[in-house]
C-alpha cells in the first residue's frame, strides 16, 4: 500500500449501491476498500474481493466492538445502513451511534448514505412518513448539526435507483392488450429524481476526493427528474415497444400484487412486536405521496459541476444497459430472499 493511500471502511459494501460505491473507489489504486459484512463467503462478497485494494471484513455491523475496530483501521467511511431489514428505530439509533463511534476512533471523514426526510419536507403531515426515509433523513440532520472538525462529515442523498425499472417499477402487460407495457404508479404528475447506480458510485468518491467542496454537504443526487408519462414515452423511442402510464391509488397500487403481503410489517431482520415498524402499505404510502407531491429538489447544475459526463437522462439510461422491461433481481436482500418483495 503506498503511504498516501487512503482506507475506506464501506458499510453495505456488498448491497446494490455499496457495491457501486466499491467500484467507483477502487477504480484505480488510490483508495483501499474495507467492506464490513455479514457473511464473507456470499457471492457479492467474494466478487468484491476478487477487486484488486479490496478487503472482506466478516461482522454485525450493528454492533459497537465491531464497529470500533472496523472504523479504528481506515481514514474514511461510507455507511450504507439497511432500513428495510431493521426498520426505522434500529436505523435512527444505528446511524447516529455509528457517527459517534466514528468520531471516537479519529476516523478522517464520515460519509452517510441519506435519503430525503420526507416527514420534515412535508411539515410532518402524517401522509408523507415513510420508515426508510425518515430514518436515514433523522440521521441527515442530526449529522448537519455536528462539528466539520476534526472528522469531517458527508451526506449522499440518494433516490431510486434506475435498475429498480427491472424490479419494483417494472411495467407489466395490459391483460386487454399484452403489447402494452403498463407503467403503474400512485404518482399522479409526481416527477421524482432516480439514480444510476455508478454515479452514486462516483459521487460518493468525489466527495472523497474534494473535502474542501464536501465537508458538511448534503447532495441530493440525481441522474433526471421523471414522470412517468416520460419514462412510458421514453420506454417506446427506446425500444419501439407500446407502453402507456397508469395512474393509479394507493389502493389500486397495494392491490395489484407488487408486494405480495402489503399488511406485513417491513423490517426483516427486526422483531416484529417492534411498534415503530410500519407496514408495506403504510410505509410506501408516505413514500408515493413524497414523490408525487414533489418535495424533493435537485439541483443539476450543481451535479452537472460535479460529474460533468454522467449519465443525464432516463433514455441514455436505457440504451446504455440494454433496458428492455425485464425483470431482474436488483438488490442483495432479494437474491437473499430474506422477505424482500422486490
Ligand atoms: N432500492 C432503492 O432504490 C434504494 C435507493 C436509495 C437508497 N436505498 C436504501 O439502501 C438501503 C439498502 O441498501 P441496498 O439498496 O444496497 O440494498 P441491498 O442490495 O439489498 O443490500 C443490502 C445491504 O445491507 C447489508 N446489511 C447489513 N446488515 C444487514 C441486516 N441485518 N439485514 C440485511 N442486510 C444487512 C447487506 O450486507 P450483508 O448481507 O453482506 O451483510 C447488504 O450490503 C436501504 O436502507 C434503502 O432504503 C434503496
Amino acid at each position: 500500500m503506498a503511504p498516501s493511500q487512503k482506507t475506506v471502511l464501506v458499510i453495505g459494501g456488498t448491497g446494490a449501491q455499496g457495491q457501486a460505491v466499491v467500484k467507483a473507489l477502487t477504480a484505480d489504486a488510490k483508495y483501499a476498500v474495507h467492506v464490513l459484512t455479514r457473511t464473507a463467503t456470499s457471492d457479492a462478497a467474494k466478487e468484491l474481493a476478487s477487486i484488486p485494494g479490496v478487503t472482506i471484513v466478516q461482522g454485525d455491523a450493528f454492533d459497537e466492538a465491531t464497529l470500533f475496530k472496523a472504523f479504528s483501521a481506515v481514514d474514511f467511511a461510507y455507511v450504507n445502513t439497511n432500513g428495510f431489514s431493521i426498520g426505522q428505530s434500529k436505523e435512527t439509533y444505528w446511524g447516529i451511534r455509528m457517527y459517534e463511534i466514528a468520531a471516537g476512533t479519529g476516523l478522517k471523514h464520515y460519509l452517510w448514505s441519506g435519503l430525503a426526510y420526507a416527514s420534515k419536507l412535508g411539515a410532518y403531515d402524517p401522509k408523507y412518513k415513510c420508515g426508510h426515509l425518515d430514518a436515514k433523513g433523522r440521521v441527515s440532520e442530526f449529522l448537519s448539526n455536528q462539528p466539520t472538525s476534526p472528522m469531517k462529515w458527508s451526506v449522499l442523498s440518494s433516490c431510486l435507483y434506475l435498475d429498480m425499472f427491472s424490479s419494483l417499477l417494472l411495467p407489466k402487460p395490459d391483460p386487454a392488450d399484452p403489447e402494452v407495457n403498463v407503467f403503474s404508479l400512485p404518482l399522479g404528475a409526481g416527477h421524482p429524481p432516480l439514480i444510476h447506480l455508478p454515479d452514486l458510485g462516483r459521487y460518493a468518491r468525489w466527495m472523497f476526493d474534494t473535502p474542501e467542496r464536501s465537508s458538511g454537504l448534503n447532495l441530493q443526487i440525481g441522474t433526471e427528474n421523471i414522470s412517468w408519462e416520460h419514462v412510458a414515452k421514453t420506454f417506446t423511442e427506446v425500444t419501439g415497444k407500446k407502453a402507456v402510464y397508469k395512474d393509479v391509488t394507493l389502493d389500486e397500487y397495494f392491490a395489484s400484487g407488487v408486494f405480495p403481503a402489503p399488511d406485513a410489517k417491513l423490517g426483516y431482520s427486526a422483531d416484529q412486536n417492534d411498534s415503530t415498524l410500519m407496514t408495506y402499505r403504510e410505509n410506501f404510502s408516505g413514500f408515493w405521496n413524497t414523490w408525487k407531491d414533489n418535495l424533493v429538489k435537485t439541483d443539476y447544475a450543481l451535479l452537472d459541476g460535479i460529474l460533468p459526463d454522467r449519465v443525464k437522462s432516463l433514455g441514455e439510461w436505457m440504451r446504455l444497459t440494454g433496458y428492455n422491461g425485464g425483470h431482474k433481481a436488483i438488490l442483495k436482500d432479494t437474491t437473499d430472499n430474506a422477505g424482500s418483495s422486490h
